[in-house]
C-alpha cells in the first residue's frame, strides 16, 4: 500500500535527532522511499552518513551544494514528496515556517510542497508552553498543517513535562495514516458530536464531566480528511477545530439537542461521541445564588436522549454511539445498542490508562447489534478514528448500495 510512496523526512537540531532514525527505518520497512533533509544544526547530533546509511539515500543540508544531478533541489524534492514529516521538529522550525521564513533547504522545500508537512514535536517544556510557540502551532493547524504532539516524561535538560518526542510507533502509525489517505468518504455528510456540555446552575455555575472533546475532533479531521462534508456540534473545549468543518459551538445538552436535530435529516452517518449530561440543573437561576450556612440541594431534571430520538427517527442514517463505562462496559454497551437502535458502539473503559478522557490515546471496542465484538489495542485517537469510520461507511456501503 506504501510502496513507492516518498516521504521527505526533515531533522532539525534537537536531542531527539536520533529517534528519527527508528522513524526512517520503520518506514523503509514500508517499501517507503525516505529522502532526509537536515538542518545544520541537526548534523551537530547525528551525521548525514548515519541517515544515508539507514535509508539508503543521499541526505541533503545544503541549500547550494552542487547536486549529483543537476536540478533545483528544494523544488524537486517540494514535488517529489508524499509528505514531509519533521521529526524532530523544534520551536525554531515551527516559528519560521509559520512565519514564511525559507532560509535553509528544509525551510524552502516546506514552503515550495504541495504535499502535506506534519512536524512531530519535540522540545523543553517551557518552549512548549510558550504562547508565541503555540501561536504559531494554531496558525499552521488552521492552514492545514498536521502536528504529532510531545509526550510527557522526563527531558534531556533534566527537567519534567511535556515534550519529548512521541514513541517511535506512534510517529510511524500516524505517518502512515497520513500518507494512506482514500478519499472513500467523498460525497457523505457525516455529522458528529464533542466534548462535554454544561449544565447551568447559575450565570456562573455549572455542572459538567471530563470529556475534552479529542476524541469527537480526531473523528472530524480523519472524516474530512477522508472527503466528507463534516458538521461538528461541539461542547465548550480549548481544541483547535480542523479546517474545513463546519464547526457548531453548543454549551448544553438541550442547545446541542436542537443543533443535532436540524441536520439529522441531511447527513448520512451521526457518530455521538460527546459525553452529553444525563440531568440538568431543574432551575437555572437567573442570578448568583448566595452561600449560606445550610446545604444546598440542587434538583436535577432529566435531559433529552439524543441518541435514542435519533434511534427513533433514523431512516438512511447509520447511527453510532459511544459508551464510556466504569462498570460492566460490554453488558451496559449491548443495552445501548437495542435501546437506542445503533449500528454499532464504540465502548471504552474510561479507568483504564490510555483511554478515555483527556488522553491522546484510546482503547476501545466496537459492538455490533449481532453481539459481535472487536478489540482493538492501545491506539491513537487519529487511528480509532479510522477505524470508527471504516465500520460506519462498510455498514452504509452494504446497506445502501447493494
Ligand atoms: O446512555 P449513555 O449516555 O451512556 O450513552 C452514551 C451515548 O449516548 C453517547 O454516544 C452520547 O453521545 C449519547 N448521549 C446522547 N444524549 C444524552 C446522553 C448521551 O446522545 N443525553
Amino acid at each position: 500500500m506504501y510502496q513507492g510512496k516518498c516521504v521527505i523526512l526533515g531533522v532539525t537540531g534537537g536531542i531527539a535527532a536520533y529517534k528519527a532514525l527508528d522513524v526512517a527505518s520503520g518506514l523503509r520497512k514500508k517499501g517507503i522511499i525516505i529522502e532526509t533533509v537536515m538542518t545544520e544544526n541537526a548534523t551537530k547530533f547525528v551525521t548525514p552518513l548515519t541517515f544515508r546509511s539507514i535509508t539508503n539515500n543521499p541526505v541533503s543540508v545544503d541549500t547550494f551544494a552542487e547536486p549529483k544531478i543537476w536540478d533545483i533541489q528544494h523544488i524537486s524534492l517540494a514535488n517529489k514528496a508524499d509528505l514531509i514529516l519533521v521529526c524532530p521538529a523544534t520551536a525554531n522550525i515551527v516559528g519560521k515556517v509559520a512565519n514564511g521564513i525559507a532560509d535553509d533547504l528544509l525551510t524552502t522545500t516546506i514552503m515550495a510542497t504541495k504535499a502535506q508537512v506534519v512536524f512531530a514535536l519535540a522540545m523543553n517544556t517551557n518552549m512548549y508552553e510558550n504562547p508565541i510557540f503555540q501561536s504559531n502551532v494554531e496558525k499552521l493547524r488552521k492552514l492545514g498543517y498536521g502536528f504529532i504532539e510531545p509526550v510527557e516524561g522526563i527531558l534531556a535538560c533534566g527537567a519534567s513535562g511535556k515534550g519529548r518526542l512521541a514513541p517511535v510507533e506512534q510517529i510511524i502509525a500516524e505517518t502512515l495514516i497520513y500518507l494512506h489517505r482514500p478519499k472513500d468518504l467523498t460525497n457523505k455528510r457525516v455529522l458528529i458530536t464533542a466534548g462535554a456540555t454544561r449544565e447551568a446552575i447559575d450565570p456562573v455555575r455549572y455542572i459538567t464531566n471530563h470529556s475534552t472533546g479529542k476524541m469527537g475532533y480526531a473523528l472530524a479531521e480523519m472524516a474530512k480528511r477522508r472527503g466528507a462534508d463534516v458538521i461538528l456540534i461541539s461542547g465548550p473545549t480549548n481544541l483547535v477545530p480542523p479546517p474545513g468543518v463546519t464547526v457548531v459551538k453548543i454549551k448544553s445538552a438541550r442547545e446541542m439537542a436542537e443543533e443535532v436535530f436540524r441536520y439529522f435529516d441531511q447527513v448520512d452517518i451521526v457518530i455521538k461521541s460527546a459525553a452529553v449530561a444525563d440531568y440538568r440543573p431543574a432551575v437555572a437561576v437567573s442570578h448568583k445564588i448566595k452561600k449560606k450556612d445550610e446545604d444546598l440541594i440542587i434538583e436535577l431534571s432529566r435531559n433529552p436522549d439524543i441518541l435514542y430520538e435519533l434511534g427513533k427517527r433514523k431512516d438512511k442514517q447509520v447511527l453510532v454511539g459511544f459508551a464510556a463505562e466504569t462498570d460492566n462496559l460490554l453488558a451496559n454497551a449491548q443495552e445501548k445498542i437495542k435501546k437506542k437502535n445503533l449500528d454499532f458502539i464504540v465502548a471504552n473503559d474510561v479507568l483504564v490508562p490510555g483511554a478515555g478522557f483527556g488522553y491522546d490515546t484510546n482503547i476501545v471496542k466496537m459492538i455490533t447489534p449481532d453481539g459481535s465484538i472487536e478489540e482493538y489495542p492501545l491506539m491513537s485517537k487519529e487511528e480509532v478514528a479510522n477505524k470508527v469510520l471504516d465500520k460506519a461507511l462498510k455498514i452504509y456501503n452494504s446497506r445502501y448500495l447493494e
